[in-house]
């Protein structure tokens, strides 16, 4: 039967990881898949989160199914790290924990599908690779929205307005809460106010993939534009993450909230999410679930991993200052001072596929097709080296 499966392409992202990992050139430098890398190029495992396996393991007393809602104690954590304390525990969110938050936006995928066979959800042009095959893996139609200006660095606000005004009311939006996913350009406050008012005059169903918290400006601030749509909109749908602020990449940590109008919406949704679930994986895997729990629970330990979360936020800012000064240096024809405009761990460079290539072959430097870089790949030792590629290959 299988004879007949064609070979696919690698992934756009993790193929970037691989093509590296297989480089044994020792001055390569990997900017391509999402992950915080510290000075020495390592990811390494957060202390709070240390300390929390510690608690787990002299603590936990079983290992028993969890059910497909995950930990409800883990749900209220999230809740309220995602729409504030006053909103935590808010009987009119629902919240599951899911497998990341590749899981959580696959599981709201599949919950509209039981509702609007078909739908359209609009994503950013450009958005997240991965937006594309978890959304319409579902089923569901996806369209684009203006966004990012290629030809002049930021977002072309005037036409999303524009565009998010044509959509057909009960459309999906799909919007980034911060660290904008591939560009790194995020909206301001006022600009999300603005977004605020056409989703509700269209009456747009917004869906918030937050999964970079905490790493443009502090976890409640990056919640601005989602809490704001808490309060201004009927219906909510969040997909949050612990893989980047808590470093559990491979522990798939994720939760799914929805905004609800009132408790028979809610055992609704509740037992069509739950059923979802049963029916793809069953339930979600509980360690790293636990360890977030224990960790925002526990006020002392909770403000250490504030002051963690500071120190890769603020390592992101100083390697985009870095890279704009040594590109500086090495490149005048082009103005490179955007890169410090955007947030989180990505930009564009703006480069072709074919100078991604030459960087890739001739100097060993990886990132993604479209030139997407992921800042945290670089340190004070190879921003000279990495700069001058850039400049060879313009
Ligand atoms: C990325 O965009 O590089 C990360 O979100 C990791 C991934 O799974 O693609």
């Amino acid at each position: 039967m299988f004879e007949t499966l064609k070979v696919l392409p690698p992934d756009a992202i993790l193929g970037v990881l691989a093509d590296y990992r297989q480089d044994s050139r020792s001055h390569k430098i990997d900017l391509g898949v999402g992950v915080f890398r510290d000075e020495f190029g390592d990811t390494p495992v957060l202390s709070t989160v240390k300390k929390a396996e510690r608690f787990l393991l002299q603590n936990q007393s079983s290992k028993a199914y969890l059910g497909s809602q995950g930990d409800p104690e883990f749900n209220v954590a999230m809740q309220a790290l995602v729409f504030g304390h006053d909103q935590g525990h808010n009987p009119g969110i629902y919240t599951v924990q899911t497998p990341g938050g590749c899981g959580s936006l696959r599981v709201g995928a599949e919950l509209i599908m039981r509702v609007r066979p078909g739908a359209s959800i609009w994503v950013s042009d450009p958005t997240w690779a991965n937006h594309v095959p978890l959304l319409s893996g579902a089923g569901l139609t996806l369209k684009t929205y203006p966004y990012y200006d290629f030809a002049d660095p930021g977002i072309r606000f005037d036409a999303m307005q524009e565009g998010l005004r044509q959509i057909p009311a009960g459309d999906i939006v799909l919007l980034h809460a911060c660290c904008h996913n591939p560009s790194g350009m995020d909206l301001s406050r006022q600009q999300w106010r603005a977004l605020a008012d056409i989703i509700v005059e269209r009456s747009l169903l917004p869906f918030v993939d937050i999964a970079y918290q905490g790493f443009a400006e502090g976890a409640d601030e990056d919640a601005f534009g989602i809490r704001l749509l808490a309060e201004r909109v009927p219906e909510l749908m969040v997909s949050g993450s612990c893989s980047k602020n808590f470093g559990l990449y491979r522990d798939r940590v994720g939760s799914l909230s929805i905004k609800v109008a009132n408790d028979q919406v809610r055992a609704a949704v509740s037992s069509q999410v739950v059923n979802i679930v049963r029916g793809m994986y069953s339930m979600p895997p509980a360690h790293g679930g636990e360890i977030v729990t224990h960790i925002l629970n526990d006020v002392a330990l909770r403000a250490e991993w504030n002051e963690e979360l500071a120190v890769m936020r603020n390592r992101l800012k100083a390697m985009r200052t870095l890279l704009v000064g040594a590109l500086s240096r090495h490149v005048s024809e082009r103005d490179f001072a955007f890169i410090e405009r955007a947030q989180g761990m990505f930009c564009f460079l703006g480069l072709t596929p074919e100078q991604v290539g030459r960087l890739k072959t001739e100097h060993a430097v990886y990132m993604v097709d479209s030139s997407r870089i992921n800042v945290a790949g670089i340190n004070p030792k190879n921003v000279e080296h990495l700069a001058q590629a850039i400049a060879a290959v313009l």
